[in-house]
């Protein structure tokens, strides 16, 4: 089968590419792209662990093909802070508050994160619960991702900053 020629805008940037039509976003973006920071689980749409943010969305980028996401705006953990030695108040807080052991589900966790303070940027325990319900964690037991969730969205409720 012939490649498709799309156009993906990844944090900001526009990438041209022909892919085969049967591959999913997840492995463009990492094999392609080389933005290897969406990561790959489960690959059935299980793990959270390939969590982006599509048109603001968060999507698991494993159950989405590459040429779906013709010309629309991708967000990956790499775009996320606005340096290359900055860290977004989200990473910051899952820093600060031991949300990590080994580190693969964070930035799935980090960008559902994004997407749940986007849309309600006072959740409750239950509403965070709900929310990263799709991103699985075989390390920390959830507590401390729970609590930098919430304690993020206190600073960014301070700071005034809704993203
Ligand atoms: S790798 Fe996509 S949900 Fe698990
Ligand atoms: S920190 Fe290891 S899977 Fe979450």
């Amino acid at each position: 089968m012939d490649k498709v020629c799309i156009t993906l805008n990844v944090n900001g940037d526009r990438y041209e590419l022909a892919v085969d039509p049967w591959r999913t976003l997840v492995e463009v973006l990492r094999d392609d792209l080389n933005l290897t920071g969406t990561k790959i689980g489960c690959q059935t749409g299980d793990c959270g662990a390939c969590t982006v943010l599509i048109d603001g969305k968060s999507v698991a980028s494993c159950m989405m093909l590459a040429v779906a996401a013709d010309n629309k705006n991708i967000a990956t953990i790499e775009g996320l802070s606005t340096g290359q030695d900055e860290l977004h108040p989200i990473q910051e807080a899952f820093v600060e508050q031991g949300a990590i052991q080994c580190g693969y589900c964070t930035p799935g966790m980090v960008l559902s994160t994004k997407y749940l303070l986007d849309q309600n940027p006072d959740p409750t325990e239950t509403e965070i619960r709900q929310a990263l319900s799709g991103n699985l964690c075989r390390c920390t037991g959830y507590h401390r991702i729970v609590k930098a969730v919430e304690a993020v969205a206190v600073k960014m409720r301070a700071d005034g900053k809704g993203e």
